[in-house]
């Protein structure tokens, strides 16, 4: 058994369902995503006739959640494990779980029946399970719900009626350690901060897929009385609270904020940037702006998430866009943020390039132009800088007459 075998302790979330998850509080960075709270990995254990465990924690962690299942059962008494996501922090500790628990059938989407054996040896083949398909354990049955692209192909989510438990892999979650499991004893500003930053970062891409999940959710009226995340806290009062948030971002209503990213390279592309974000005051908009180096990915993901208007701004360098402004425009592209008006700006010494790739990325987001590139040889003049002040203000007054009629 584990060095920790009375150290870490199962948590009730329902009757007979249990967090055995586990806390990194050390994560600051997952796959390009700074998690500057660190995260955690959340399983769960449902008692029955037969036991179920719904996912597993990332592989450092094993110990930790072979200790909180030991807390309720012996581990050996496992039935069934459930993958609902094959992504390493949740599936890296399966394949040495398996081996220690010997679960008569180990659960995935097809997806995942087939991506779980693509990153590790398992010593049986998985039994794959389809949509709305449904797990006896006894006197209580879990049902499956393919979310593919959820953000993986092999996504899927487990839903426990009687009660009402949602296990919701990465959806509606967020990367928070905390030594508080439910949202409910958290502060509600850092989960909505959190819960965007992941929304943005993880989810954005898949935006109409959680809308239709929301719409199953709502058609099939499934009573949710608990949702419970593969990261971060449970929600188990008013969980469509965090529903809610979702359908908002994938919607991606515009809003009077507008996001001016740069980076400067003598302080000419800075100069641009700040005549822009006050021409966008004074035309009634709130602009945010963010030097990409001093800005992490995720937080320009997430300033852009509930934003109107993206206005980039680069140096052009070596006929080509300044590095940070390169790194943070392909992380952004690849989000595919919706709805924005979109405008490029910058300075150069002679080719000027830089201007023409951002225009080029931003009408590849599908951004409407808001105007042709600004640009300014080496340092801009004034009337460079009024005509920064002019596009900010045009762009400004768009944004608060589009909030205006939206309230
Ligand atoms: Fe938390 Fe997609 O893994």
């Amino acid at each position: 058994m584990t060095a920790y075998a009375e150290t870490f302790r199962a948590i009730p979330i329902a009757d007979g369902v249990y967090w055995v998850g586990a806390i990194d509080w050390e994560l600051k960075e997952f796959h390009g995503y700074a998690t500057g709270r660190g995260t955690t990995y959340n399983a769960y254990l449902v008692l029955a006739d037969r036991i179920a465990l719904i996912d597993t924690v990332k592989r450092p962690f094993l110990d930790e959640m072979l200790s909180r299942i030991a807390s309720v059962v012996a581990p050996s008494e496992i039935d069934y494990i459930v993958s609902n996501h094959s992504e390493l922090d949740h599936s890296g500790a399966l394949p040495e779980t398996i081996r220690i628990v010997r679960p008569e059938k180990v659960f995935a989407s097809a997806m995942g029946a087939k991506a779980l054996p693509a990153h590790f040896p398992l010593p049986e083949p998985l039994t794959p399970v389809r949509d709305g398909e449904t797990l006896p354990l006894g006197r209580r049955s879990l049902r499956f719900l393919e979310t593919r692209m959820l953000h993986w192909p092999d996504s899927m989510m487990t839903y426990l009626p009687g009660e009402e438990v949602l296990f919701s892999q990465d959806g509606f979650g967020m990367h928070l350690a905390s030594s508080e499991l439910f949202a409910d004893r958290i502060d509600p500003a850092v989960l909505r901060s959190e819960a965007a930053k992941y929304y943005a970062n993880i989810l954005l891409p898949y935006s109409p897929l959680v809308l239709k999940l929301k719409a199953r959710i709502e058609s099939e009226r499934l009573p949710i009385r608990i949702i419970a995340p593969d990261h971060g806290p449970v929600w188990r009062l008013s969980p469509l609270t965090v529903v809610g948030w979702y359908a908002a971002w994938a919607e991606q209503r515009p809003t009077r904020r507008a996001v001016v990213v740069y980076d400067t390279m003598w302080g000419s592309t800075a100069m641009m940037a700040r005549a822009l974000s006050e021409g966008l005051r004074a035309g009634g908009a709130e602009a945010r702006l963010l030097p990409l180096s001093k800005t992490t990915r995720a937080e320009l993901a997430t300033e852009v998430l509930e934003a109107g208007a993206l206005l980039v701004g680069s140096p052009t360098l070596n006929n080509g866009l300044f590095p940070t402004v390169a790194d943070g425009l392909s992380y952004l592209a690849g989000l595919k943020p919706r709805h924005l008006l979109g405008l490029a700006f910058g300075s150069h010494g002679w080719s000027g390039e830089a201007t023409g790739i951002i225009a080029g990325t931003l009408q590849a987001i599908k951004a409407e132009t808001a105007a042709p590139p600004l640009r300014a040889v080496y340092v801009p003049t004034a009337a460079d800088l009024i005509a920064c002040f002019g596009a900010g203000e045009a762009i400004g007054r768009r944004l608060a007459g589009e909030a205006n009629s939206n309230q």
